[in-house]
């Protein structure tokens, strides 16, 4: 089962994709999460990414394409996968499109999950990261056991780099420029489907479960 999750910057794409590889068993590749752990490590990639993403920007084509189109390679992926942030622009879904359909498969999926842009300025006021598994909390919605520690790992959760509200309302501009396309290119595919992302967290579940199927 190969899926991608649409949505604007905070709108839960990350969140419902750890659901579906709990029920599912197939890996989530992040680009968001492949960047930051890069720019945690101070690689080469890291350096050129950190100042679009701390700036909001989109991290140019060049840099994300063959970084993606390599790890669907992994023997992890070949049953299937999930992609988060993955493709953002145009040109992204058509060089995904064509290296899938060198080798003969498509995306089964593309799943949308839908939020009016004020919806996502407050729900991001309240997102909490992990700083040490990335694990991702929502002060009321999702809220770790204690206070400011990661469930999982015990690390200190703090407020993601870009989330502050200017950043967001950059990131949601180029969002709706450059991301949004994508809704009418899957749709014309006849792969599209769209999620109320304000059902809540169970809401999105079920809805992403129904559409999945068991
Ligand atoms: P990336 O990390 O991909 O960020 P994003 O797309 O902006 O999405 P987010 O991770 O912010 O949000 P999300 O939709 O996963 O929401 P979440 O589940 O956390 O990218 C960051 C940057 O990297 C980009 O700006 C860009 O610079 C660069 N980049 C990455 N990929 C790229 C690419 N392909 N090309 C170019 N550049 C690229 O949920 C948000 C909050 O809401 C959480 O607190 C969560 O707990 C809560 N929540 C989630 N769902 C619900 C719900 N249903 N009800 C209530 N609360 C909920």
């Amino acid at each position: 089962m190969k899926i991608i999750m649409l949505g604007a910057p905070g709108a839960g794409k990350g969140t419902h994709a750890k659901g579906i590889v709990e029920a599912y068993h197939i890996p989530t590749i992040s680009t968001g999460d492949i960047f930051r752990q890069n720019i945690k490590e101070g690689t080469e990639l890291g350096k050129k990414a950190k100042s679009y993403m701390d700036a909001g920007e989109l991290v140019p084509d060049e840099l994300v394409c063959d970084l993606v189109v390599d790890r669907l390679e992994k023997d992890d992926a070949k049953d299937g996968y999930i992609l988060d942030g993955f493709p953002r622009t145009i040109p992204q879904a058509e060089a995904l499109t064509a290296a899938l359909k060198e080798k003969g498969t498509a995306i089964d999926y593309a799943l949308d999950i839908e939020m009016s842009d004020q919806a996502i300025i407050d729900r991001m006021a309240g997102r909490r990261v992990c700083s040490g598994c990335g694990a991702t909390y929502h002060i009321v919605n999702i809220p770790p056991k204690k206070e400011g520690v990661c469930d999982s790992c015990g690390g200190t959760l703090e407020l993601r780099k870009d989330d502050t509200p200017e950043t967001v309302k950059k990131r949601l501009d180029v969002y709706h420029e450059q991301t949004a396309p994508l809704i009418a290119y899957y749709k014309e595919q006849g792969i599209l489907h769209e999620i109320d992302g304000s059902l809540g967290v169970e809401g999105v579940k079920a809805k992403v479960k129904e559409i999945l199927g068991e």
